[in-house]
């Protein structure tokens, strides 16, 4: 008998699936020590948008945020299109310096790279990159290799899709079961998300977030409203303003959905998923505000977690611009006029320009996901 050390140990663990690639990351060091990166990008289907999940290399990372429409990214694209994974053996003869991606690439001196595409059940996730620092590297047997590391990634990564699926669809069922009717129509939580999205991205270098911060961030933020679900038809579609015994019934609708999450991930087996606070802060803290006159607790300025301080500028600003039961949609400007005058008031001054000066990319938002049924 002897003693082995599992150099994947980590992967037993509760842990991130950051934490996770980068352990899987320093095994294979132990064999190829010429691999400085593995990173994961992800794809879109909705935008066909590609952009960087999650990397394993160090901290400054340039390539941290990109992304790109994959249309734009031609030999990436081609990898999808046929199904199979891409070798470069030397990154400079591979492209002189056409792409800014490409470029920067290099400047982070790698100089080969082993790309997968990732499937789940057939259906294309994303891409896995292996970046080498030393060029003509990758062979038959160090890519037989890598395969197999690469696809044990690739079900993690699935795994933790599979996760955020089950929640949402358990949160579905659970809307459907206590007879969900949807106040919130068309697509508002497709822009909304997307306007989170906006926001994160725009602040992430000032408030050092990750890609799967952000990405989090995107995915939990449909949620918001959740405890919806518990609010009366009477007061929920009433075509008029409320009084204040239905305003305060209304407003629980906070609490009730932290309530809800809660229940839904003890009863499927997901308190220990990664970043799940981030769905519990948006559920319960999106209407308090940054001068304290929010609720359910009235707390202020940064005690009001991130990404409820985002999400509130994103649903607020496509409340404003869309129909509800109990007003018209505004124009982006008067809408515009008006986050202008709650930014440092209610809503977060940073969150508030972020959206604003990225106006352009609401406007595609907006033209992607037009009202199907009302105006
Ligand atoms: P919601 O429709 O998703 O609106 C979300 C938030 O957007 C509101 O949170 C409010 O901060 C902002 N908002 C929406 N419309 C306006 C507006 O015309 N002017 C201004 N300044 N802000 C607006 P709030 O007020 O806490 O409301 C939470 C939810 O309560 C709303 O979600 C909606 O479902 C319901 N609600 C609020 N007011 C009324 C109302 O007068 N009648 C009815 N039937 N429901 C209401
Ligand atoms: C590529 O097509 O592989 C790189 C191009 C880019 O991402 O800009
Ligand atoms: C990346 O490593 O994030 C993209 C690499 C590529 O375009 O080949
Ligand atoms: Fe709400
Ligand atoms: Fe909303």
């Amino acid at each position: 008998m002897f003693e082995h050390f599992d150099t994947l140990y980590e992967l037993t663990q509760k842990s991130s699936l950051h934490d996770k690639l980068r352990a899987t990351h320093r095994s294979l060091n132990e064999t190829f020590p010429f691999i400085v990166r593995i990173a994961i990008a992800v794809y879109d289907p909705e935008t066909k948008v590609l952009k960087t999940f999650l990397h394993s290399s160090g901290d400054d990372n340039p390539l941290d945020h990109y992304q790109s429409l994959l249309e734009n990214a031609p030999s990436l694209k081609s990898i999808v299109e046929r199904g199979k994974p891409r070798v470069v053996n030397d990154l400079f003869e591979f492209d002189r310096g056409e792409h800014k991606h490409t470029q920067k690439i290099k400047e982070q001196g790698y100089a080969a790279s082993y790309t997968m595409p990732i499937y789940n059940e057939g259906v294309f996730i994303g891409f896995l990159f292996f970046n080498s620092n030393k060029k003509d590297v990758f062979n038959e047997s160090v890519l037989h290799q890598l395969d197999l590391y690469g696809h044990m990634i690739s079900l993690l990564l699935i795994n933790e899709f599979t996760s955020v699926q089950t929640l949402t669809a358990a949160i579905k069922t659970t809307g459907n079961l206590s007879h969900l009717r949807d106040p919130e129509t068309g697509c508002h939580l497709d822009r909304m998300s997307r306007y989170s999205r906006i926001i994160a991205n725009a602040l992430a270098d000032k408030y050092e977030l990750n890609d799967s911060y952000i990405e989090h961030v995107f995915m939990f933020s449909p949620l918001h409203d959740i405890g919806k679900i518990g609010i009366p038809d009477n007061i929920l579609l009433k075509p008029g303003p409320l009084n204040e015994v239905e305003r305060s019934i209304m407003k629980t609708h906070a609490t009730k959905g932290r309530k809800m999450i809660d229940d839904i991930l003890n009863n499927f087996a997901l308190v220990n998923f990664e970043h799940v606070d981030i769905l519990r802060n948006i559920a319960e803290y999106h209407h308090e505000a940054i001068n304290g006159t929010g609720y359910p607790f009235g707390i202020k300025g940064n005690e009001i977690p991130l990404e409820a301080r985002i999400v509130a500028v994103a649903d607020v600003f496509d409340a404003l611009t869309s129909v509800r039961s109990y007003k018209e949609a505004w124009s982006n400007e008067s809408a515009i006029e008006t986050l202008k005058e709650l930014a440092g008031e209610s809503l977060d001054k940073d969150c508030v320009y972020a959206l604003i000066q990225n106006m352009d990319k609401v406007k595609e938002i907006q033209k992607q996901f037009l009202e199907d049924s009302y105006g």
